[in-house]
């Protein structure tokens, strides 16, 4: 069985988070490993579904996805997180506590754009809505997101493609000895 491990993508809505860790399943299992997606929207219309946007509900969605890392990821699963995650507190303690279960085992993905495109792109019009305040504490417009400061991967997802994104993620699972080198 290879090792587990968690790919924790962070970053603000429409960042490409889903769309990045969708990608990279289907080659994660070409190469033989068990791999397992926690999206953030589907997690909260299963496990989180009583949870709002507040800090509090945001770092309780946060815990409950880190602790459904560690159980996978203790169990020899490929496990990729993508939730905004915003606070740094929240995503340091999920580091630790994946860390414990395999040191080393946790790897966090920022991927980065900057909000002017996003705002632009909205694919599902959240930007809109928030903007006119009918959504009212949407993360980067009047809710916090706190970049991570030393982010194992950097994601410029704004400016590189898809192809290419998905290469650094697997390229820093190779240098970690997370993933056999091709
Ligand atoms: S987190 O902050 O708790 O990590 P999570 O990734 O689970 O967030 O959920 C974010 C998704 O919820 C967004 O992609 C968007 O579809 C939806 N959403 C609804 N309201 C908000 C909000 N106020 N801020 C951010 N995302 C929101």
């Amino acid at each position: 069985m290879s090792s587990g491990f968690t790919l924790w993508f962070t970053g603000l809505s429409g960042a490409g988070k889903t769309t990045i860790s969708s990608a990279l399943a289907p080659i994660l299992m070409e190469r033989q490993l068990r791999v397992e997606v926690l999206d953030g929207d589907v997690i909260r219309d299963n496990l989180s579904t009583r949870l709002g946007f507040s800090k509090e509900d945001r770092d309780e969605n946060v815990r409950r996805i880190g602790w459904l890392c560690e159980l996978l990821t203790r169990n020899g699963i490929a496990t990729l997180a993508a939730a905004i995650s915003p606070y740094r507190e929240a995503r340091f303690e999920v580091r630790q506590r994946v860390g414990a279960a395999r040191e080393g085992s946790f790897v966090e993905v920022f991927c980065d754009a900057p909000l002017d495109v996003l705002k632009d792109r909205d694919p599902k019009g959240l930007y809109k809505r928030a903007l006119a305040g009918e959504i009212k504490h949407f993360t980067g417009v009047d809710d916090p997101y706190e970049r991570p400061r030393d982010p194992d991967v950097h994601l410029d997802t704004a400016g590189t493609s898809i192809e290419h994104c998905v290469g650094q993620v697997l390229a820093a699972l190779e240098e970690r000895d997370l993933i056999p080198k091709t």
